[in-house]
């Protein structure tokens, strides 16, 4: 007799590769993956622990490639937007923002503060801020990136500017500590004001000492509106002077201007993956969210007013409803209203639709957990992409959408034996019914958890089952794994 901690029967196991479903039985044994094999191949091995899982899925834990739980992970740690639709583990760090290494002069400057206030930055150094991860004992895995502009706010003094050589340096060393501790690499936020009068030099001269650490580099684009291909370039060029990987983020055509030109930004990458590592992610929504950008109020696109220091009573109202009732301009009611968030109408259907089934799209999700009504992407984003894209409007298959979520993300970010249900590789797995899988979450009730996923294990450990948690908090902190061996997979 073999013993396990759980036997899981009689599901259809989608492995995360893209390879079709079929019917086993696992095995799980101290975190791993111990067995797999065909029905009733497990007659030989006992458990406490036996879950049936006939007409079910049985699929990798899904790894959400972007994220800003940079601090709720340690405030929230029972992670429930994110346990409730199967993630198992979370990428912080995206957008040129990160909780760390950090250390404030006063109030975090926008973005940044869509992590929190001033209290939330207490991690000065990426080793404190992996002894707090572990500390607070999430209930998934978390891999971190480390923010260019949470560099910069170090060491500049005022962020409308490029940085110094010796600025540079400052910011290059805080990356090196972060990488000997585990950071998976660089990310930027070019468009935001604190970081787009940095220009090409800057980043290039900051991410180098990726290459020798095998971490890569994702970036928020200096534009996602009509510059879109040239901000692309730029992105590759910091690829090929510091010789990493490149991962765009949450790639979109912004803007009606801009509608339709998916087209062409896939056939760029499409192109220029032929001489370099290039990827992106996505979330699936025609609307984005982030703090609200005076820049983005032009009038020709409805933008929801998610939450507003000054004016909190104007959540959920659209901008221009705002102006009417105050009577000014949409930008003087906009003015007004910061620092606040939004949601913004800027996307084509279709578009969103070709980014997401090219098969160089991860998925995730850019949810804002402080924001009082977040875009339901936060709870909704890997349920939809099952659910409505995959099963209801035939967009990609089941497996396709597995793999965007598991072995693509883990090849890419070199997280080691993650991503797969395959034998030895650790056992975060995720059970949900393929027919009865969706999201819940709307922009006007954002905070629902997705109907459809039965059971979610992390590390092993039985987390959420019959739409609740089960009360155990087995993530931990996911340092970056070793690159070489990955990359023999064809990572990109
Ligand atoms: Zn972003
Ligand atoms: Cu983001």
């Amino acid at each position: 007799m073999e013993k396990a901690d759980t036997l899981i029967i009689g599901a259809r196991v989608i492995d995360g590769t893209g390879a079709p479903a079929a019917e086993r039985d696992v095995a799980v044994r101290d975190g791993r993956i111990a067995a797999i094999v065909a029905p009733g191949g497990l007659a030989d091995w006992t458990a406490d622990n036996v879950f049936d899982a006939q007409g079910k899925v049985l699929a990798p834990g899904f790894i959400d490639v972007h994220t800003h739980d940079d601090t709720h992970v340690i405030r929230s740690p029972q992670m429930m937007p994110k346990i409730t639709q199967g993630v198992t583990t979370v990428i912080v760090g995206n957008c040129g923002i990160s909780a760390s290494p950090v250390t404030l002069k006063g109030d975090p400057p926008d973005p940044m503060n869509l992590l929190g206030d001033a209290a939330a930055f207490k991690y000065p150094t990426f080793a404190a801020y992996v002894d707090a991860v572990n500390a607070a004992r999430p209930s998934v895995n978390v891999g971190a990136l480390i923010g260019h502009t949470a560099l910069r706010n170090n060491h500049m003094d005022r962020l409308d500017r490029a940085a110094s050589d010796d600025e540079v340096a400052g910011m290059r060393a805080q990356l090196e500590e972060a990488l000997d501790n585990g950071a998976l690499g660089l990310s930027s936020g070019l468009a935001y004001g604190s970081a787009f009068n940095a220009p090409p030099e800057e980043v290039q001269a900051l991410a180098e000492p990726l290459a020798k650490a095998g971490a890569l580099y994702t970036t928020h684009m200096r534009t996602e509106f009509d510059a879109i291909l040239d901000a692309m370039e730029e992105a590759y060029r910091v690829g090929r002077h510091a010789r990493v990987p490149v991962v765009i983020s949450h790639l979109k055509c912004a803007g009606p201007s801009n509608w339709g030109r998916s087209v062409e930004v896939l056939k760029s990458i499409e192109t220029t993956r032929e001489g370099q590592p290039i990827g992106c992610d996505c979330y699936p929504y025609n609307r984005s969210s982030s703090t609200l950008d005076l820049k983005q109020v032009t009038g020709d696109i409805d933008i929801t007013i998610t939450w507003s220091t000054p004016h909190p009573e104007m959540a959920g109202k659209l901008i221009r409803e705002v102006a009417d009732e105050w009577s000014v301009t949409q930008q003087e009611a906009a003015k007004r209203l910061q620092p606040a968030g939004a949601v913004y109408h800027n996307m084509s259907e279709d578009d969103v639709r070709r980014i997401l089934s090219h098969p160089a799209t991860m998925v995730g999700s850019d949810g804002l957990p402080n924001d009082p009504l977040p875009h339901p992407r936060l709870w909704g984003a890997f349920p939809r992409v099952l659910g409505h894209y995959a099963r209801d409007e035939g967009v990609l298959t089941l497996e396709e959408a597995v793999r965007k979520m598991t072995s693509l993300t883990a090849r890419r970010f070199s997280l080691s034996e993650r991503g797969e249900v395959k034998v030895g590789f650790h056992a975060d797995l995720v059970v949900f019914d393929p027919e009865r899988v969706r999201d819940a979450a709307t922009f006007a009730q954002p905070q629902q958890a997705a109907d459809g996923i039965d059971a979610v294990w992390v590390n092993g450990v039985l987390t959420y089952r019959e739409q609740a948690v089960t009360g155990a908090r087995a993530g931990r902190f996911v340092a970056r794994g070793s690159a070489s061996k990955l990359d023999a997979q064809g990572a990109f």
